[in-house]
């Protein structure tokens, strides 16, 4: 494991240049001059052909391709939505680059066809499903929920998917799974991110398996009726809404049923700051700043910060899964 430097930026000010310059600084703290860090971002072949391409940078919302049929649901309907500009502007997607903006220039190019998922470890037999196959394994559906993201902002966005449950069913875990890993695809050649050492790659996050069988987390393949643009983790993505935005992998090709915890790629970066359950929880800070307040991306510069809520509002459903857990001591 690389030497850990927090990528992470403070919550107070997110602005394009702070976000500049924290990396810069994390850059350096890494060890890589600026000028060689970017110079190996520019190398790379994917960077390079992205920058020849003179498209916008981002698709307007109804131009990407959109999914024929799901059924939408109560979830969320009465939240007010993020704009399609922010979700798939401002993202985290640490292969195609650290700042918010990377993703959406750098993963334009990330081939997403054919995708197959493998399923291995505690299951009766391992088996490799294709993404087709997944969104068979359940109706579509569309549901609204909000997101915390653990550097303190939150979104609300429109998720499409199926029950991560209905996956589960179909992978036959044995009586010995009791957690779930989920990864992300290796390839340096196509995630220009994986050559600089950020994080131990490929991107592992985990959960316990209630968490994974509960009826709010779900396996998104779209967004605001289309396709998961790649920068928000196409084709296929982890969604746990009550959890900090890290627990949700993007792009998974290995979902791994395991008898222990697994280690995930955050808790092997920062074991004090990002914890295996990373649920929302505005009593437990992060050592470096605030989990009490969060700010709405998109909600105007006036808007002020608005207080976090416990698992991100929806302790009702999950609440109960924790009781008797000390979640100071198991953040
Ligand atoms: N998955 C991978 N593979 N790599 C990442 O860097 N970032 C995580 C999560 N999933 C990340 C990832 C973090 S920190 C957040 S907040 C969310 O993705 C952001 O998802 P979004 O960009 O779709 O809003």
């Amino acid at each position: 494991m690389k030497p850990y430097s927090p990528p992470y930026i403070p919550a107070s000010e997110i602005t394009p240049k702070d976000t500049f310059e924290n990396r810069r600084a994390f850059l350096q703290k890494a060890g890589f001059g600026v000028a060689a860090g970017t110079i190996a971002l520019l190398n790379h072949p994917v960077r390079a052909a992205e920058t020849a391409v003179k498209s916008p940078i981002i698709q307007p919302v109804g131009a990407g391709k959109k999914i024929a049929q799901y059924k939408k649901t109560a979830f969320g309907a009465e939240e007010k939505l993020t704009s399609y500009e922010d979700v798939t502007t401002y993202n985290n997607f640490y292969e195609f680059g650290t700042d918010k903006s990377d993703p959406a220039k750098n993963a334009k190019l990330f081939k997403t066809q054919p995708w197959a998922v493998s399923i291995e470890g505690e299951v009766k037999k391992p088996k490799i499903i294709s993404l087709e196959d997944i969104i068979k394994l359940a109706p579509l559906e569309e549901r609204i929920y909000r997101m915390r993201c653990v550097e303190g902002w939150s979104m609300v966005i429109p998720w499409l998917g199926i029950p991560l449950a209905k996956l589960i069913q179909w992978a036959e875990p044995t009586g010995n799974a009791k957690f779930i890993e989920f990864i992300t695809l290796n390839d340096k050649q196509q995630m220009p991110g994986q050559n600089l050492p950020v994080l131990d790659w490929p991107y592992v996050e985990g959960l316990r398996m209630d968490e994974a069988m509960h009826s709010l987390t779900m396996l998104a393949v779209g967004l605001y009726g289309e396709q998961l643009p790649n920068q928000n983790g196409a084709p296929l993505r982890l969604v746990v809404p009550w959890k900090y935005g890290f627990k949700g992998a993007k792009s998974i090709v290995k979902i791994r049923f395991t008898e222990k915890m697994p280690r995930t790629s955050w808790m092997k970066a920062g074991p004090r700051e990002y914890g295996f359950y990373a649920n929302v929880n505005p009593n437990v800070d992060h050592p470096r700043w605030t989990q009490s307040s969060e700010k709405r991306i998109g909600a105007g510069l006036f808007a002020g910060r608005i207080k976090t809520q416990m698992f991100n509002g929806y302790a009702e459903q999950v609440g109960q899964m924790y009781a008797g857990l000390d979640l100071q001591k198991n953040f």
